[in-house]
């Protein structure tokens, strides 16, 4: 996907979509850019005056030495009002900074938030090959990039270019047109050499980034993973892997700094030539008299003005190089379509009564190989619906497809007459409750945990729902009870107690449709009784699909239906299917029998 993108942005263009893009953000707040805008000019006028106040001051000091030294006054005057100036312009790009940093500082915010939503529009697929490492580096750098970009767009590139006009006519009015022409032909060949190498370049910079990302991932990755690195010791390994990314990131750092020296090197052969023919020529007409000292020093003054802002250009092009590079990095995510999308004429799915149907799903998730294949059933409102059969039998797939995690490939599936692809996601997904197979948890404290089945439901609510999952004589063991923080994704609980949190949740939730995914799975048999009958409760007069391993918890449900690899092998409540003799009735042989065996 990504490749496919950055095939957009070729290396050699400039980024002016992203410029575009960004534009908008900047005039979010007029006033303050134009206030900004106006302490610039402030502080360009500023320093254009500089270099004739000093002109005044050398022929000044020049002429006083030649005659009384009772006009040392004027010079001296001339000083202060240099030192002046010069404050005045060192302040005034102060205030200027101080009053854009505002909008930076607001678009930021915008355009993370904007990614972060895009990111949660996408598609599970998406997230499920993502790499939270460099998925993060990518953001970060995307968001320095922005704060570079808007900072040097609108102060830098625009007004250095002003400056550097008014210096070059200055120079023409007052000194000829010899002095221009150098100047021109310096800037010239100092912009024309400056985007060649600085294009040549961006694709170290990119390597760079795209080692940095990839060993951010990796690490993360790895850290992730810490138990399972421990139990098979494999640290050293582990640490190879990181440091062969790192390695990768040297080398393209190396590259980046090398062919940095390049372009610094030559820009500084361009100044250094053309001062120097300057100062020849400057030196040559101050001997014959056509020049003053102090037109010297004007014009050695005047072209340090011209080339530490030209350098200084030459540093943002580079710079905003690096950024928009950054910057499409974010964008990228930006454009990545999801692909479970709603219709624009969606409508809100409205529950009746609960009934649910398959009709004729087909599903895979890679073309070659079909996970669901004709997958008929209807479960009647109100009803308990049993999903069995082995494992990777497409259980949980039924399950995604009915929260439209993923479309169809064709078939239909409808919640009360209502085709889930033609319903708002929100609705869809408000209206199923589910405890899936492997709960994970926010790292924040149980309390919290549970409250995100609901959000805004009081502390009342959230213990009662608790108290049904049978969580409350887990949390009463718990030195710091209901604020007890769970560690990063919950692992800081068992897995039952992790499964009851989560069971907790939908309590909360109360759904007019329930799933249950293994629900119980993680629960000894004691537990497990206790919460069969909490969840039996929840689900009277509600809708529920139960996904279970454990024959025994669904001896009740109104429809069994036996998955085995895509298909519906049998369909039945348990004394037809026992008495049918198949797949069900030997896997009950089985459980039955294990039962009996354990003490
Ligand atoms: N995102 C995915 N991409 C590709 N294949 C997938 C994906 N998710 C699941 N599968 C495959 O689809 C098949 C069905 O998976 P599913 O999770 O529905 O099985 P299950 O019946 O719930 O199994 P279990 O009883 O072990 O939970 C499995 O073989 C799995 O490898
Ligand atoms: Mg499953």
């Amino acid at each position: 996907m990504r490749t496919h993108h950055q095939a957009n942005s070729d290396a050699e263009g400039f980024n002016w979509h992203i410029i575009k893009y960004v534009l908008p953000y900047v005039f979010e707040y007029k006033n303050r850019v134009f206030l900004a805008l106006g302490f610039m000019v402030l502080a360009k006028l500023a320093s254009v005056g500089l270099p004739f106040i000093l002109k005044f001051i050398v022929d000044d000091l020049d002429t006083a030495n030649n005659t009384a030294t009772a006009l040392i006054a004027a010079p001296i005057a001339l000083v202060i009002a240099y030192g002046f100036v010069r404050f005045s312009n060192v302040f005034f790009g102060e205030i200027r900074d101080t009053i854009f940093g505002r909008v930076t500082e607001r678009a930021i915010r915008r355009i993370g938030l904007k990614v972060f939503k895009h990111l949660h529009l996408l598609d599970l697929e998406f997230h499920l090959n993502r790499r939270t490492g460099g998925l993060s580096r990518d953001i970060e750098r995307g968001t320095t990039g922005i704060n570079f970009l808007m900072r040097f767009m609108v102060f830098n590139i625009i007004p250095t270019l002003l400056e550097i006009g008014l210096v070059i006519f200055i120079l023409f009015f007052n000194y000829g047109i010899n002095f221009a022409a150098i100047t021109l032909l310096a800037i010239v060949a100092y912009v024309g050499y400056s985007i060649k190498t600085t294009e040549w370049r961006t694709s170290f910079v990119r390597m760079a980034n795209k080692a940095d990302s990839a060993s951010n991932s990796q690490a993360i990755d790895s850290l992730i993973n810490y138990e399972t690195t421990k139990y098979f010791t494999n640290e050293d390994y582990e640490a190879q892997r990181y440091d062969k990314e790192l390695a990768d990131w040297e080398i393209a750092k190396r590259k980046n700094r090398l062919s940095l020296f390049v372009l610094n090197g030559g820009q500084a052969l361009i100044i250094a030539a053309s001062m120097t023919a300057m100062m020849v020529l400057a030196a040559m007409q101050v001997a014959d008299g056509s020049m003053t000292l102090g037109d010297f020093v004007l014009i050695n003054a005047f072209m340090m003005q011209i080339f530490i802002p030209l350098n200084f250009l030459g540093f943002v092009y580079r710079e905003m190089k690096g950024s928009l590079a950054n910057i499409e990095l974010m964008f990228n995510l930006l454009a990545i379509a999801p692909k479970v999308v709603e219709q624009p004429d969606a409508n809100d799915l409205i529950v009746r009564q609960g009934k649910v149907e398959f009709n004729d799903v087909c599903f895979h998730y890679h073309q070659d190989r079909a996970i669901l294949k004709k997958v008929n059933f209807h479960l009647e409102p109100g009803n308990k619906l049993a999903i069995v059969g082995a494992s990777g039998g497409g259980k949980s797939t039924l399950v995604k497809l009915l929260f439209r995690f993923y479309d169809i490939n064709s078939g239909a599936i409808t919640i009360d007459g209502q085709n889930i692809n033609d319903l708002t996601l929100k609705s869809l997904r408000r209206a199923i409750g589910i405890v899936p197979q492997d709960t994970v948890l926010f790292n924040d404290n149980i309390l919290e945990n549970v409250r995100y089945g609901k959000q805004g439901a009081s502390d009342d609510e959230v213990l009662h729902a608790i108290k049904l999952a049978h969580l409350d004589e887990f949390i009463q063991s718990l030195p710091d009870g209901v604020n007890t923080m769970v560690g990063e994704r919950g692992l800081k609980l068992s897995g039952g107690e992790k499964q009851r949190v989560a069971i907790a949740r939908t309590i909360l939730k109360k759904p007019p449709i329930l799933v249950f995914d293994e629900a119980t799975s993680s629960l000894d048999s004691k537990s497990e009784q206790a919460i069969m009958n909490a969840l039996k409760e929840l689900s009277q007069g509600v809708t529920s699909m139960v996904i279970a391993h454990r024959l025994s918890t669904i001896v009740d449900a109104d429809k069994i239906i036996v998955m085995d690899s895509g298909v519906i092998a049998e369909m039945g409540n348990h004394d037809e299917l026992i008495a049918k003799g198949g797949i069900y009735a030997k896997l009950w042989a089985i459980q039955q029998q294990s039962n009996s065996d354990s003490p």
